[in-house]
């Protein structure tokens, strides 16, 4: 029995720890996707912005050239600084200028992690060109280290950047111990190299990701994120199982609809996010339990509450007569109407956010042509409408809700608030919210008690 409490508590505790490290993905967006989206939408930039913040997206991606008065609008958007982007062309040169702009902007704005694009080598360029640059950008990163600033570079899409693939990115490391690479997906794919093999190759230098999809390696064109041939989710899920908390920034420069693509790129993202914290069926199971405090902060929405019932939906009635229906308080004004019909469970429900009544129709469930069908008559009505809240109650725990069904109610007001037809059998409440804390497991029979073998 102790052992069993252990596991059930680990397994609770493991869920848990999984969902909160899967809970928020971090999503960043160029500021120049936002410019562009603003130019083919015809609105204005902070209106280009506010609908990308609308989207989930909560980081951005600036330039160290860009002004003030449009980051202060990003600020005040409430964009998160994601990262900044310099381009500081070390193939021609030192270029003090570039270099004292860069630290300048990074110091000034606060920002921590520095994208370096550093120019383009010349055709035929000989190794020594490479080896000058590598130490142009080592002495660059010596210098802004010093100052916190966390210097990368990312795989680039053109071949003549020294940049362009594992080889060269190998070269510019090995010159500098603490430059540090922005993992971008579709560049690899550009020069002809694979994704997951790149990953594994540079993850400890990994402190940036660019989230970019392609149609075909060596295209150029880019996809929303999650359409294209980059395996999106392995991509993330191993970024995240190897530690990886920073910001994954979609990219798709040349989008014919910035909006689209990135309403398309957020959502993808997001749905990988959702299925690698979802639990599973037995942790679904063994986590649900009555919960009878709720946390008062946290509320559910209409939306999640129609995605549960679209679940509730696929559960087994009757030849098919699904007899169930749910009434649902979301108001002030109803939660507090029915804490006030649930007797001794006011207290336990009072925080939940969500009350809900099910009912069943009398005469469906075990009827045929309007006749009884066998002795259990409308108990299969009763039996369907169990059936459909257990699967409420686990689709609810797998959307990390918590429920308390109650059979203690007073089923005639009830009918009068919600104005429930005579025709329906009022069953139970149930509160759907977020435990405040955790509920214990209760005794269970032993197995051989309600099971037997013939
Ligand atoms: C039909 C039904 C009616 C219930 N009514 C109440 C109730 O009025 N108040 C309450 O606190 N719990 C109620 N419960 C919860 C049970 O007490 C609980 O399911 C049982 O003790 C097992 O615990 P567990 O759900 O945590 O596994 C009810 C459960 C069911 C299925």
């Amino acid at each position: 029995m102790h052992q069993n409490k252990t596991h059930y508590a680990l397994v609770a505790l493991l869920w848990f720890m999984v969902q909160q490290a899967c809970a928020q993905p971090r999503i960043s967006i160029f500021f120049d996707h936002v410019a562009e989206m603003a130019r083919q939408e015809n609105i204005s930039i902070r209106e280009a912005a506010q609908r990308v913040r609308q989207l989930g997206v909560e980081g951005i991606d600036v330039r160290v050239t860009m002004s003030d008065s449009q980051l202060t609008m990003l600020d005040e958007l409430g964009f998160q600084n994601a990262s900044a982007i310099a381009d500081i062309n070390f193939v021609k040169g030192e270029q003090p200028d570039a270099v004292r702009q860069a630290i300048d902007f990074m110091k000034r704005r606060g920002y921590k992690r520095l994208l370096v694009i550093p120019g383009l080598l010349p055709e035929n360029a000989t190794p020594r060109i490479l080896d000058e640059v590598g130490k142009r950008m080592a002495a660059f990163v010596k210098e802004a280290s010093k100052e916190g600033i966390d210097v990368m570079v990312e795989d680039y899409d053109n071949a003549r950047s020294p940049c362009y693939n594992t080889q060269s990115l190998d070269r510019l490391f090995a010159a500098s111990p603490q430059l540090n690479h922005v993992f971008d997906t579709g560049n690899y794919l550009f020069c002809g190299e694979e994704v997951m093999t790149a990953l594994q190759h540079f993850r400890p230098r990994i402190h940036h990701v660019h989230l970019k999809d392609r149609k075909a390696m060596r295209d150029h064109a880019s996809l929303p994120v999650g359409t294209g041939i980059v395996p999106l989710k392995e991509v993330v899920t191993e970024l995240l199982r190897s530690g990886y908390d920073g910001w994954f920034t979609i990219e798709h420069f040349g989008a014919p609809s910035m909006l689209d693509y990135a309403t398309q790129s957020v959502a993808n993202l997001q749905a990988v996010w959702k299925a690698m914290a979802a639990p599973s069926f037995d942790e679904v199971i063994s986590s649900r339990r009555s919960v009878r405090s709720y946390d008062a902060s946290r509320k559910i929405s209409e939306t999640e509450v129609r995605e549960l019932i679209r679940a509730v939906q696929e559960a087994p009635s009757w030849a098919n007569q699904q007899p169930t229906k749910y009434y649902v308080a979301l108001s002030e004004e109803k939660l507090k109407a029915v804490q006030d019909l649930v007797g001794g469970n006011k207290e336990r429900i009072k925080n939940a956010p969500v009350l809900i009544v099910s009912t069943f129709e009398r005469g469906k469930s075990g009827f045929f042509r309007g006749q009884q069908s066998n002795d259990a008559g409308d108990l299969w009505g009763a039996h369907d409408n169990g059936l459909s809240v257990a699967y409420l109650v686990l689709k609810a725990r797998a959307m990390g809700f918590d429920t308390l069904i109650m059979g203690m109610r007073d089923a005639d007001k009830l009918r009068q608030l919600f104005n429930i037809p005579d025709s329906e059998q009022v069953m139970a409440v149930i509160a759907l919210g977020y435990r405040q804390d955790e509920p214990r497991r209760p005794q269970h029979r032993q197995l051989d008690e309600m099971l037997k073998f013939y």
